[in-house]
């Protein structure tokens, strides 16, 4: 029955599972496969073609497995690697995400609005376009944040290290009056917390994790894909160390499971 195929999702790393808690949430009916490709880990820093490479090498791992549907919980592989994979698959399902300019355009009162994300989505063409197309009426203030993601792959949410880099980070957007802040890599929910104890609670912290949990939805459900029995426990691999994925899958996922060598 090809509506209990497993959907495939994936990450440059742990960041994802922010992502895949919300399809959990959404549709629990589903089973679930996580790449994490900490191996190569950050991929903001990363040329395009490698992320293409590694997002290919993913997609066919889930194809191998019977995946029904992809999911990118990664912003920099969306922007470097989503069109490719539409053209490679294009029966396949397949959800991509993006820095939520749209609603933070239409959430801001001050008019002004930060972007934290990786420097390769920063830099795409497919951020260009979306500020064309979303932010002609606002001031987009944008952030690279080189070495957050390493913090949190080191499960390093709130500590002393951490809460430096990013306050260095957030502190020049406040600054110019920004009252709303875009989440741009899926990493970055998972230092709410903190980015709650630096910023004003009158300043809104927005990211795309549930609207990709729909959008996904939409997707399986307009393929009469949906699953409608029990699903599988996910499964995880990470191309990085999979024994550091599993010590910090109960923080970041909220339960304990096992996470195999990512075969690539
Ligand atoms: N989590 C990723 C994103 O959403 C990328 C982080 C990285 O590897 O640089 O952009």
């Amino acid at each position: 029955m090809p509506e209990m195929a497993p959907v495939g999702v994936f990450d440059s790393g742990v960041g994802g599972l922010s992502v895949l808690r919300e399809i959990r949430a959404l549709l629990p009916r589903e089973s679930l496969l996580y790449v994490a490709d900490s191996g190569h880990v950050p991929y903001g820093e990363k040329s395009a073609d490698f992320i293409r490479e590694r997002s290919h090498r993913i997609a066919e791992f889930f194809i191998e497995r019977g995946a029904k549907a992809l999911v990118l919980a990664c912003n920099t592989a969306t922007a470097a690697a989503v069109a490719d994979l539409r053209d490679r698959y294009p029966q396949l399902p397949i959800v991509g995400m993006e820095p939520a300019v749209k609603p933070a355009a239409a959430a801001t009162r001050s008019g002004v609005v930060g972007v934290l994300a990786t420097t390769g989505t920063l830099k795409s063409a497919k951020f260009a376009a979306l500020l064309d197309r979303f932010a002609s009426d606002v001031r987009v203030i944008t952030q690279p944040c080189p070495g957050l993601v390493e913090r949190i792959e080191a499960g390093d949410l709130m500590g002393s290290d951490t809460r430096r880099l990013l306050a260095g980070y957030v502190e020049p957007l406040l600054a110019q009056g920004c009252d709303t802040l875009i989440l741009g890599c899926t990493h970055y929910p998972f230092l709410r917390p903190l980015l709650q104890q630096l910023v004003s609670a009158s300043v809104s912290l927005i990211d795309t994790g549930a609207a990709v949990a729909r959008q996904l939805q939409r997707l399986l459900d307009a393929d009469g894909l949906l699953a409608e029995g029990r699903a599988e426990p996910c499964r995880f691999w990470s191309s990085g160390d999979p024994a550091a994925m599993q010590e910090i899958l109960p923080t970041l996922w909220g339960d304990s499971a096992r996470v195999d060598r990512f075969p690539g």
